[in-house]
């Protein structure tokens, strides 16, 4: 019943009882470059490539061009799964409310393209990158909170599983407008520490609900072939 959708991250989803639960809304955190895109790119191409599960990334910082290059880089090549429409990447950055020099697009507009497009690419699993961005659309912080509740909770009425990516400008943890970690039902914090003058990866799995999960601050490394967790080492 308990159905779990692994990443495929090396070392990843033995920490969490074999992957994120069934139709949950998840959050991946963390400062700029700690590869909260890579992670979530691994997903996807998991999903599609092994699982038989259609994948949709909505890019809204990062062009469809420079996703394509992170998957290459690492060996993941999505050409084949995109023209079959298991690996849908989706570039909604230039997108503005009304006309070139509107806002971003906020929740609404993107729960409007989602609704028919999820159903329509029979997604299994969604990853939106990023909250951040769409944190622009707000003024205020309580809308941004409001407007992301619904917006879960539209997520969760859907057949899929669901990253959300969002930026956090220190190593505390806490996203951007920390309400994000409260209201996503899992909280993976990716960590960029400088330590003696060179940076050191980090992965915590801060919260999943539903899941006896790890607690351990882990090594986490950029190989050849993607993102590699330490599962048995802890950083101190
Ligand atoms: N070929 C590579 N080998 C090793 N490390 C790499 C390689 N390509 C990228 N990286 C590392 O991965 C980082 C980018 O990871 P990623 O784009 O997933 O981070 P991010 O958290 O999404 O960042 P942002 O907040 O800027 O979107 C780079 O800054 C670099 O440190
Ligand atoms: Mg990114």
């Amino acid at each position: 019943m308990d159905e779990r959708l692994a990443t495929g991250v090396e070392g990843f989803d033995s920490l969490v009882q074999g992957g994120f639960p069934e139709g949950t809304v998840n959050l991946v955190g963390g400062p700029a470059g700690s590869g909260k895109s890579l992670f979530c790119l691994h997903f996807c191409h998991y999903g599609a490539r092994f699982r038989d599960e259609p994948s949709m990334y909505v890019a809204l910082e990062e062009t469809k061009a420079s996703l394509s290059r992170v998957l290459r880089t690492f060996g993941m090549n999505a050409e084949n799964l995109e023209r079959t429409g298991r690996f849908l990447m989706i570039d909604l950055g230039e997108l503005r409310v009304s006309g070139p020099e509107g806002s971003p697009i906020g929740f609404r507009e993107l729960q409007e393209f989602l609704a028919p497009s999820l159903k329509s690419a029979r997604a299994k699993r969604l990853v939106i990158d990023s909250l951040s961005a769409i944190g622009l659309h707000y003024p205020t912080p309580g809308e941004f909170r409001e407007r992301l509740f619904a917006f879960s909770r539209f997520l969760r009425d859907q057949d899929v599983t669901t990253l959300l990516i969002a930026e956090s400008a220190d190593s505390s943890g806490f996203a951007a407008h920390g309400v994000e970690e409260f209201i996503a039902d899992s909280f993976v914090h990716l960590g960029l520490e400088e330590v003696k003058g060179e940076l050191r990866r980090t992965l915590t799995v801060r919260k999943m609900r539903f899941t006896k999960h790890d607690t351990t601050k882990h090594p986490m490394y950029i190989t050849e072939t993607g993102l590699v967790v330490a599962a048995d080492e802890k950083v101190v």
